[in-house]
């Protein structure tokens, strides 16, 4: 049992703060967004994540998580400081890392006995230094600590699960002692621990997403060449992907990356290279293609519509993946935005993240929030599939049509079989599989 604390309960923090109680450790959760805390300390999480409402109940319960505003307190009542605030990113794509400086000054003015500190936000090369220097510097006591790097490679919506199984766990550090402490927190993990120095750590996470990003742009590039050549970019990626030096994974063709971390991460990274003298035009690439996704959808969405302007359109799904109801950077914000832009009268549906997004686009009367995934078909001229929710997959297409004024849809994410869509009579515009259309001209 290990006295832990977590500096920031965003997504990442508050999973892993959760993770490590259900472990067996005594956990405290320092937030300071009051709202939040107020949550928290009432044994609720502030956002929706698979289990986590359901372990956070238990192990608030037995008192092996607790949350407070105060870093003091958590420096003082632990040995292990995870630090997972918000590295979110400036005008010009870098990395703030205003928060992490803060929460290295706080530290260091309440060091009582030795702490290990481990970095576990996203961050450039090279940050656990300034943290390390940081804390040098402000500390009012003798130096007693040490700083470690353990990224995440936790996805939302399936957290939890990632951090109790993952593909392997990245421990950056610089003495024995630091090493001992983190395997020995780990033991129970059956994957590969990747110890290294803590810069090669730094690099790890940034070199993952970045790379997986990179395939999501790759698949899209070739869906663009599918579409304008008849071919079917699902059986594209399936005869690429099985090659296990490519791998299938993340070679899903459709609106692009969006979230918290791929959109952030990859400038970010590209960022970083220039800060070293170097030219990573790959990711510069890998952005752009990203950005022209929506131009692509826009493209289908005229084709099939003519003008936009005063046709209802129901739009399914605004967070930016499944299983989660974060809108960050998610790529229905810009499809909502365009659309409005070009007089389209929207009806929006989400199962989880309406609330979310109604924080940042509000009702007016071209644009309703509705309930149910029908009610966004009903008079619809057009529907747009937006994020691939299993909810939508199931849906009942003689219903949709039934309810639609014009049956066209058009599915940014590829989760109907074109066959039987055109078969019931719909126009059907989809991702990389030019050859599906059935329209009526
Ligand atoms: C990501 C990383 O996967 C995780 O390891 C890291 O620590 C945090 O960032 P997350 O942002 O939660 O996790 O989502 P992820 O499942 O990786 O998807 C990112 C985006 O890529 C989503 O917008 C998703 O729709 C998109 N995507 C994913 C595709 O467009 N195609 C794919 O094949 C896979």
């Amino acid at each position: 049992m290990q006295r832990i604390a977590i500096i920031g309960t965003g997504y990442v923090g508050l999973v892993t703060a959760v993770g490590f109680a259900e472990l067996g450790n005594n956990v405290i959760g320092v937030e300071k967004d009051k709202e939040k805390l107020d949550l928290l300390k009432k044994g609720f999480p502030p956002f929706y994540e698979p289990r986590l409402e359901e372990l956070l109940k238990k192990n608030f319960e037995n008192g092996r998580i607790k949350f407070s505003d105060s870093v003091k307190e958590g420096v003082e009542k632990s040995d292990i400081i995870f630090i997972c605030v918000g590295t979110p990113p400036l005008e010009d794509g870098s990395a703030d890392l205003s928060q992490i400086s803060v929460v290295s000054k706080e530290i260091a003015e309440h060091l009582n006995g030795w702490k290990l500190i481990v970095e576990k936000s996203t961050v450039p090369v090279m940050t656990s230094q300034w943290i390390k220097r940081t804390i040098k510097l402000y500390s009012k006591k003798e130096e007693n600590f040490e700083i470690a790097s353990n990224p995440e490679f936790l996805r939302e919506g399936s957290a939890l699960k990632d951090f109790f199984h993952p593909d392997r766990i990245v421990i950056g550090v610089e003495s024995d002692r630091a090493k001992d402490i983190l395997l020995n927190l780990y033991k129970d993990f059956d994957c590969p621990i990747v110890v290294t120095d803590i810069n090669t750590a730094e690099i790890i996470k940034h070199a993952s997403n970045s790379f997986l990003a990179m395939k999501i742009s790759f698949i899209n590039m070739i869906s663009d060449l599918c579409e304008k050549t008849g071919a079917d970019i699902e059986k594209v990626a399936y005869g690429v992907g099985l090659d296990k030096r490519i791998g299938i994974q993340f070679l899903k063709a459709g609106l692009g990356y969006g979230g918290s971390c791929f959109p952030k991460d990859v400038r970010a990274f590209f960022k970083i290279g220039e800060i070293h003298g170097l030219h990573f035009g790959l990711l510069k690439e890998t952005h752009k293609i990203n950005e022209q996704r929506i131009e692509r959808l826009m493209e289908k969405v005229k084709s099939a519509l003519w003008l936009p302007k005063g046709k209802v359109i129901g739009i399914l799904g605004v967070a930016f993946k499944p299983n989660t109801d974060d809108v960050r950077e998610a790529p229905s914000l810009k499809v909502i935005e365009t659309l409005r832009r070009e007089g389209a009268i929207l009806k929006i549906h989400d199962p989880k993240a309406i609330p979310n997004v109604k924080k940042i686009i509000e009702e007016d009367k071209n644009l309703k929030y509705v309930n149910s995934p029908y009610e966004a078909c009903e008079g619809a001229e057009a529907l747009i599939i937006v994020t691939e929710w299993d909810e939508y997959r199931g849906l009942d297409l003689k219903k949709v049509k039934e309810l639609m004024k014009t049956p066209i849809i058009i599915d940014g994410r590829n989760i109907f079989n074109p066959e039987e869509v055109t078969s019931l009579g719909f126009e059907y515009y989809c991702m990389g599989r030019g050859n599906y259309l059935k329209r009526k001209d």
